[in-house]
C-alpha cells in the first residue's frame, strides 16, 4: 500500500478530471487537504499524534473539516471502527461513490481493497486456497532460508549497517516471490521492482510509472505460468481456476498481493527492530524464550497498527454509528491506530507493554476486507525477529533515537533508514 495516498490521488484525479470536465467541479485539490483531515495519517515517533487520542475520548466517530461539501467522518473508537468495517452492506470500498461512474473499461487501481462484492467476492475466492495454513506451510523453510541469508549478508558488513534497506526490506520482497512462484533468476529484478514501487519520493509519476512497469513484469510472468504452470500462487490459480481469470485480471492480483504484503511487512520488521532495540526486557525475552514470540508479535501489531488507516469507505445508505448520523455517500476513514489504542481493549494500551498478549486488535482489519495475508506475516515476523537478536545480540542503534527519521504522512507508517552497530 506504499504509494496508495500517490495512487489514490493521482486515480481519483485522473479519473475526476474526465468528469469535471463536463460538471466544471475541482477534486484534484485532494492532494492539499487540510492538515485537520491528514492528522490520521501523522505520528509522534512511534505514537499518533495526541490529537487522535483526544478525537477518540471525546466522539470516536467525529466529522473531519474537507472542502468541497465532502462529508468525511473519522472513526477512532473500537467498537465503532468494527462497526463499520464488519458491515459491508452499509459500507462501500468503490471509489466510483466519490468520483462517479468510470466512463470507459478503466481499471480500478486497488484490486481487492476497492472492490466490492460480487467482484470482491469472486477475486477473493481465487486468492484465499492459497493463503490457508496448509499452503502456507510449504513457505515455512523458505522464509527461514531468506531471513537466514540476510542476517550472512549483514554479518559481512565491517561499519554500521541500515536494517531498512539489507533486512526489512529484502525479506518481504523475497517471500512474496516464493508465494507467487516467480522464478529465483528473477529474484534480483523483482526486488527492484518492488522497491521502485513504493519510492514516495519518487514523486506521482515515477510512482505510476514503476505501477505500469510491475503490472508488465507480472504479466510477463503470468504468461510464463500460463505456458508452464509451477506450484506457486499464480501456477495453482492458474491450473485449478485458469478459464475464470484472465492474464491482466491474474497479473492485478499478484499486484495487490505485492502491494498489500511487501511495504507493510517491511515496516513491522523495521519498526520492530526500533522497538526491539529500545525496550532491552523484550530483546532479551525474544532472544531467550521461544514462546514469548507469538505475545510479542501480537503486541508489536496491534502497537506500531503500520496500515493506519483502512481504505476509504463509502455509505451506501444512511447510518448511525457511535450516536452519529452517516448520510448516504459520505466517507469514512476509519483509524486503525486509533481504534488499536482505544482503553476498550484493556489498559494502558497507548503504550507498548511487552508482557501483554493482546486478545485482539485491528491491525490486519476486520470483516470482508480483512488481511489475505494475515498469517503469512506473522510467519515472517515470527521467524525474522528472533532470529535477527539471536545472531546479533550485540545490536545497539548507531545514531541517536531522535535523529531517525520517520514518513511524515503515509498510510502506511514507516522509518526511512535504522543503521545499526551489529557487534
Ligand atoms: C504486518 C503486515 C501486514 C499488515 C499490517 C496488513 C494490514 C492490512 C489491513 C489493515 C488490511 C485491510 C484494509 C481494509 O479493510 O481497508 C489489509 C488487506 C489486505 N492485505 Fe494485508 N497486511 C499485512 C501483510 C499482508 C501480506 C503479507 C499480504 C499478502 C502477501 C497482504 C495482502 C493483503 C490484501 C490482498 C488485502 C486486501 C484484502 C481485501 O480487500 O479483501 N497483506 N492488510
Amino acid at each position: 500500500m506504499g504509494n496508495l495516498r500517490t495512487r489514490i490521488v493521482s486515480w481519483v484525479t485522473r479519473r475526476y478530471l474526465a468528469r469535471a470536465q463536463k460538471k466544471g467541479l475541482d477534486l484534484s485539490k485532494l492532494a492539499i487537504l487540510p492538515d485537520a483531515a491528514l492528522m490520521p495519517l501523522k505520528r509522534d515517533a512511534l505514537d499518533p499524534v495526541p490529537e487522535l487520542g483526544r478525537a477518540r475520548e471525546q466522539t470516536p466517530v467525529t466529522k473531519l473539516p474537507v472542502p468541497f461539501g465532502l462529508n468525511l467522518w473519522l472513526v477512532s473508537g473500537y467498537e465503532e471502527a468494527k462497526a463499520v468495517l464488519g458491515d459491508a452492506k452499509a459500507f462501500s470500498n468503490d471509489f466510483e461513490h466519490l468520483v462517479g461512474k468510470a466512463d470507459g473499461a478503466e481499471q480500478n487501481p486497488g484490486g481487492l481493497g476497492f472492490a466490492d462484492p460480487p467482484v470482491h467476492t469472486r477475486l477473493r475466492r481465487l486468492l484465499t486456497p492459497e493463503f490457508t495454513m496448509r499452503r502456507l506451510s510449504r513457505l515455512k523453510p523458505g522464509i527461514e532460508e531468506i531471513v537466514n541469508e540476510r542476517l550472512d549478508l549483514m554479518a559481512k558488513a565491517d561499519g554500521p549497517v541500515d536494517l531498512v534497506e539489507e533486512f526489512a526490506l529484502p525479506i518481504p520482497s523475497l517471500v512474496i516471490c516464493e508465494l507467487l512462484g516467480v522464478p529465483y533468476e528473477e529474484r534480483d529484478a523483482f526486488q527492484h521492482l518492488a522497491v521502485a514501487r513504493f519510492d514516495l519520493f519518487g514523486g506521482a509519476g515515477a510512482s505510476l510509472g514503476a505501477i505500469s512497469e510491475s503490472l508488465e513484469y507480472l504479466l510477463g510472468v503470468v504468461r510464463e505460468q500460463r505456458k508452464n504452470p509451477g506450484d506457486g500462487l499464480l501456477g495453482m490459480i492458474i491450473k485449478e481456476h485458469g478459464d475464470e481469470v484472465d492474464d491482466r485480471e491474474l497479473a492485478g492480483l499478484a499486484d495487490g498481493v505485492l502491494t498489500g504484503g511487501f511495504e507493510t511487512t517491511a515496516s513491522m520488521l523495521a519498526l520492530g527492530a526500533l522497538v526491539l532495540l529500545q525496550d532491552p526486557e523484550s530483546f532479551a525475552k525474544v532472544r531467550d524464550d521461544d514462546e514469548s514470540i507469538h505475545g510479542f508479535v501480537e503486541e508489536l501489531l496491534r502497537y506500531l497498527t503500520v496500515v493506519q488507516v483502512a481504505f476509504p469507505r463509502f455509505a451506501r445508505e444512511d447510518v448511525e454509528i457511535g450516536g452519529q448520523s452517516i448520510k448516504e455517500g459520505d466517507m469514512v476513514v476509519v483509524s486503525l491506530s486509533g481504534a488499536n489504542r482505544d482503553d476498550v481493549l484493556g489498559q494502558a494500551m497507548g503504550g507498548f507493554d511487552g508482557t501483554r498478549v493482546p486478545a485482539k486488535h485491528l491491525a490486519f482489519g476486520y470483516g470482508a476486507h480483512r488481511c489475505i495475508g494475515a498469517e503469512l506475516a506473522r510467519m515472517e515476523l515470527r521467524s525474522a525477529y528472533p532470529a535477527l537478536v539471536r545472531r546479533f545480540p550485540e545490536m545497539r542503534l548507531a545514531v541517536s533515537p531522535d535523529e531517525l527519521e520517520f514518513r511524515k504522512v503515509s498510510i502506511v507508517y514507516g522509518v526511512e533508514k535504522l543503521p545499526v552497530t551489529l557487534r
